[in-house]
């Protein structure tokens, strides 16, 4: 008899790490019911297209693409619209395409297949119930990077940052019990993974019941196997000591933290309803340094929240310097439907031009701070973890502890291997390093 050929499936992910971990675990759930994963949207049985909600220019490349899908998918293909945006619009994006027959937000994967199947069929449907006990424990998923895997122990948020869509598109926070994300590190030490990068909205709110961040840090830590340990992204109010002691004492955990500002003017802030004050955040900085020699700190920033004035823009500019990060992602305020931004009054606007000129001052700040920080690192000998063959130049693409990115010479084969570079050259955001000597080597993955 012949047997049939597996049906194809394509997913396409936008937006943050989450979203990453959400297709790992979705392409986890659809190879266990046979589905054979492919590069490319053309002549797949199965597409989907996981979203990000943010910002609108997000949403905008996604219906772009779902436009563009239209002419490429094949005739019978699924097309479906996962996480952020499919959770925001729900069904009004099945009257908007009629190309696309599934809606799914982030806490119904689980039933991806049965929805697929029904979607062969003809019907189409939108899912997007929360669901406050969805972890996807019994998911196993097909992760993409070789050399570090993402882990996510909570769902959600509980804050309600005036701008930010988040708290409305993944539901309220919850958090995974601290044995299952132990039994996760386990199997993916045992695979050949040593770098661990816990993800939660406001990860270091983690609280299962019984442990908190600070416990769940160093039992991960503990793990045999675990060479680097990071977290992403942590809120400023949830820096308790015990945590930051946790972090200083745990000898996996980098020395690098990702601490968002958002801004640096104590009344922008407090309308953006962040729960912290200028000097606030700048003593969480403190306190963090103090008990992390060497610290790394990057941060993300907002420009042009409404009613941002220009004093409160210098103050953002002076709180960068003050800090000297060592990497900034830096945004335009997207005004997005549904947060409470909504309500602050029309003269409140930041017109776009003055957005734009605020951000592009912001960046030449950003940059010129981590400009100086890099070339004060030069001469400088680190460990790195090779993570992957870069773009150009037959280089490889490795990262410090303290997250820099060090372009090396070296064959694949060097890639998950942890080596001692030194940092010969810096094109201001990245280096290059000559190799210095290959550190102990922990086994790769069999
Ligand atoms: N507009 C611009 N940037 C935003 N972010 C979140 N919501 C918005 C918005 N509406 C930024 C924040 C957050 C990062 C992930 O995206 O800086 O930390
Ligand atoms: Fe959004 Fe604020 Fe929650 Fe972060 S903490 S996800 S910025 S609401």
């Amino acid at each position: 008899m012949l047997q049939s050929p597996r049906l194809t499936v394509y997913i396409e992910t936008y937006g943050c790490q989450m979203n990453v971990s959400d297709t790992e675990l979705m392409l986890g759930k659809l190879a266990e019911a046979g589905y054979e994963s492919v590069e490319q949207p053309d002549g797949a049985d199965v597409i989907l297209i996981n979203t990000c909600a943010i910002r609108d220019h997000a949403e905008q490349r996604v219906i772009g693409r779902l436009g563009e899908m239209k002419s490429r998918m094949k005739r019978d293909a699924v097309l479906g619209v996962t996480g952020c945006m499919a959770q925001r619009l729900g069904s009004q994006l099945l009257d908007r395409a009629r190309h696309v027959s599934l809606v799914i937000g982030p806490d119904s994967y689980r039933d991806l297949p049965s929805l697929i199947d029904s979607a062969r069929g003809g019907v189409r449907t939108t899912a997007t119930e929360f669901d406050l006990e969805e972890h996807y424990e019994d998911f196993r998923p097909r992760r993409f990077e070789g050399v570090k895997a993402w882990i996510p122990v909570q769902r959600g948020c509980d804050y309600k940052c005036t701008y930010c869509i988040v708290p409305t598109t993944r539901g309220p926070e919850r958090s995974r019990q601290l044995s299952d994300v132990l039994r996760e590190t386990e199997a993916v030490v045992a695979s050949g993974i040593s770098e661990i990068v816990l993800l939660g909205q406001t990860v270091n709110s983690y609280f299962d019941g019984q442990h908190d961040f600070a416990d769940l840090l160093r039992a991960v830590g503990e793990v045999d196997g675990v060479r680097r340990l990071r977290f992403t992204s942590p809120h400023p109010n949830d820096f308790s000591q015990r945590v930051i002691r946790a972090i200083a004492e745990t000898g996996a955990c980098c020395e690098h933290v990702h601490l968002p500002m958002q801004s640096g003017s104590t009344r922008t802030l407090k309308r953006m309803l962040r729960r912290y004050t200028r000097e606030r955040y700048l003593e969480c900085v403190a306190e963090l340094r103090s008990a992390i020699p060497d610290l790394a700190l990057t941060t993300d920033i907002i420009v042009g929240f409404p009613g941002e004035t220009e004093v409160d823009f210098e103050e953002t500019l002076t709180a960068v310097q003050q800090v000297g990060f060592d990497d900034a992602y830096t945004f335009k305020f997207s005004l997005r439907d549904g947060t409470a931004a909504t309500r602050f009054p029309a003269a409140d606007t930041v017109p776009d031009e003055v957005a734009s000129d605020r951000l592009a001052r912001l960046i030449a700040t950003v940059r010129a701070g981590t400009r100086e920080q890099n070339l004060r690192l030069l001469g400088e000998r680190r460990e790195v973890l090779v993570e992957k063959a870069a773009r150009r130049g037959g280089l490889l693409q490795s990262r410090t502890r303290d997250f820099k990115t060090v372009m090396i010479p070296g064959n694949v084969s060097l890639i998950g291997r942890y080596l001692t570079v030194e940092l010969t050259g810096t094109t201001g955001s990245t280096f290059i390093g000559k190799v210095a000597a290959h550190r102990t080597e922990l086994p790769l993955a069999v």
